[in-house]
């Protein structure tokens, strides 16, 4: 028997619904046939200036909070200027694919697309390849009100009103694709670009350092101590990188076709981004007791191999009911360390590695993740509850992973997630601290499917969808859930 005390009257931190974000690289078919069907292409599909409209709405659906861009490797050797205006050089996408990139898609249509979605930019900026100037420019072009040489320019383009972009990532991934720099030459890099990247007016920015990838400890070090101990005004958030791969980066393993041993290879790593965040911030922790800095896990999620017969370029990927587990847990994991986890973003939003939508030409299928962000999004913004779970142990691990918040209108959502494929894990959850009146209405939502390989197609859009969930039983003020085998599971206590 699992047990889960949700501490009721313990809530303090906000669960930053930043957390809940996405990330769309020029990469494949993500902008191009995913985001943006514009200047002729594929226009036969409903749009809005150029903008899928089944995908706004779908996003929207979920409560996208963010959306970073326009990488990734592409930010290193992304060059804004060749992205707006009506002349716009093209350039080779070395990255991914070596495929040619017309820059139809820059900075007008991406801050469109956030305005679509309601929610907001984070660029991305080019340290790499780019200068000081050239990300200066960029964020005085997005963000000053007044007259000068690129608030002037961005009128000429048809933007007369600043666009007051907050979130800037100062390189990506500095330590490889993005420049294959030290720490230490970053730290004074980030210090040059950022200290020239202004407030304008009343926005002021939220700068983004790169951060490690994985488990190392030394970067983070690094960058706390030559950034933030010696300037700390300059950076608001320090990245992480971790992706949960079940092989090798040669054979990293089928999305689809897997056995048993590959289901908890890859339950593990992903638990692992567990030990990756409360290990990053405590080296934080040293510098930053306050928690000023936040951490930006800005690239996360299943790195599978390539569908069969598509380019290898294009990190195309299908996404089962083991998908949507790995995003479960990650939900749990960066709702329990919000203290620290400011923002995090799945890599990548459409038809790129562990994608919530899948499209084909004007096709549009939902994938078990984004009934997963669906299911989670009642933590945005809300308050966490400690928690504190006993889990059964499968496979050498838990079986169960668990966070709990309380909304603005004093509703308690517990998040549950049962990896163990074989058996129902039946969860006692106390609820600390709190007196249940007989009205007391429990609900639940469901993810599960018969097979752990199951996923959804263009011929089978629902075969992995959110069910309505009833194997709960309220006695007193402890709530007993029966979790299926493979389940990822929200409960809502009114
Ligand atoms: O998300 C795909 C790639 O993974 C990104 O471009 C890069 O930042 C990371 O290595």
């Amino acid at each position: 028997m699992n047990r889960l005390i949700v501490k009721t009257q313990d809530g303090i931190t906000k669960i930053s619904r930043h957390i809940y974000g996405h990330f769309a690289e020029h990469l494949g078919r993500c902008i191009y046939g995913g985001f943006w069907v514009g200047n002729d292409r594929e226009a036969a599909i409903p749009n809005t200036r150029g903008i899928r409209n089944d995908v706004v709405e779908a996003l929207k659906r979920i409560n996208i909070p963010n959306l970073r861009w326009p990488g990734g490797c592409f930010a290193d050797e992304y060059h804004w200027k060749d992205g707006i205006g009506s002349e716009r050089p093209k350039m080779v996408n070395t990255n991914w694919g070596g495929v040619t990139e017309d820059n139809s898609f820059g900075t007008h249509e991406f801050l469109d697309l956030c305005a679509q979605l309601g929610c907001e930019p984070y660029i991305c900026g080019n340290v790499g390849s780019g200068t000081v100037q050239e990300l200066s420019q960029w964020v005085e072009y997005c963000n000053f009100g007044g007259i000068s040489p690129m608030a002037d320019l961005r009128k000429k383009n048809g933007r007369a009103d600043p666009w007051k972009t907050r979130f800037w990532g100062i390189g990506n991934e500095s330590w490889g694709c993005g420049g294959n720099m030290t720490p230490e030459f970053y730290a004074d890099n980030f210090r040059r670009y950022a200290c020239y990247a202004r407030n304008y007016g009343d926005t002021k920015l939220f700068k983004i350092a790169c951060g490690a990838s994985d488990f190392n400890y030394n970067w983070t070090r690094v960058l706390m101590e030559k950034v933030y101990k010696v300037a700390p005004n300059l950076i608001n958030g320090l990245s992480l990188h971790y992706y949960t791969v079940p092989g090798d980066w040669s054979h990293k393993g089928s999305a689809t076709e897997f056995n048993e041993a590959e289901w908890f290879t890859t339950m593990k790593k992903a638990l692992a981004m567990d030990e990756a965040v409360r290990k990053h911030s405590i080296v934080m922790d040293e510098y930053d007791p306050a928690r000023k800095v936040g951490m930006v896990v800005d690239e996360w999620g299943t790195w599978f191999d390539v569908e069969p017969g598509t380019n290898p370029g294009f990190l195309y990927q299908q996404n089962s009911l083991r998908d949507a587990l790995v995003a479960g847990i990650h939900f749990n994991i960066f709702n329990n360390n919000a203290e620290r986890v400011f923002m995090a973003n799945i890599a990548q939003t459409i038809n790129v590695l562990q994608s919530v939508i899948l499209t084909e030409g004007p096709k549009m299928i939902l994938t078990p993740t984004y009934h997963a962000f669906d299911m989670f999004k009642v933590h945005q913004d809300a308050v966490k509850l400690p928690v504190h779970l006993e889990s059964d142990d499968v496979s050498g691990t838990s079986a169960v992973s668990a966070s709990a918040s309380m909304d603005g209108e004093n509703r308690i959502h517990v998040s549950l997630t049962n990896i163990d494929p074989g058996r129902e894990q039946t969860v006692a959850i106390e609820l600390r601290g709190c007196v249940l009146s007989p009205s007391v209405k429990v609900t639940g939502q469901i993810i599960t499917s018969e097979n752990m390989q199951d996923h959804n197609t263009f011929n089978k859009p629902d075969a992995v969808k959110l069910s309505d969930f009833s194997s709960l039983s309220l006695s007193r003020s402890t709530l007993t859930v029966e979790l299926p085998p493979k389940s990822v599971v929200t409960v809502e206590l009114v």
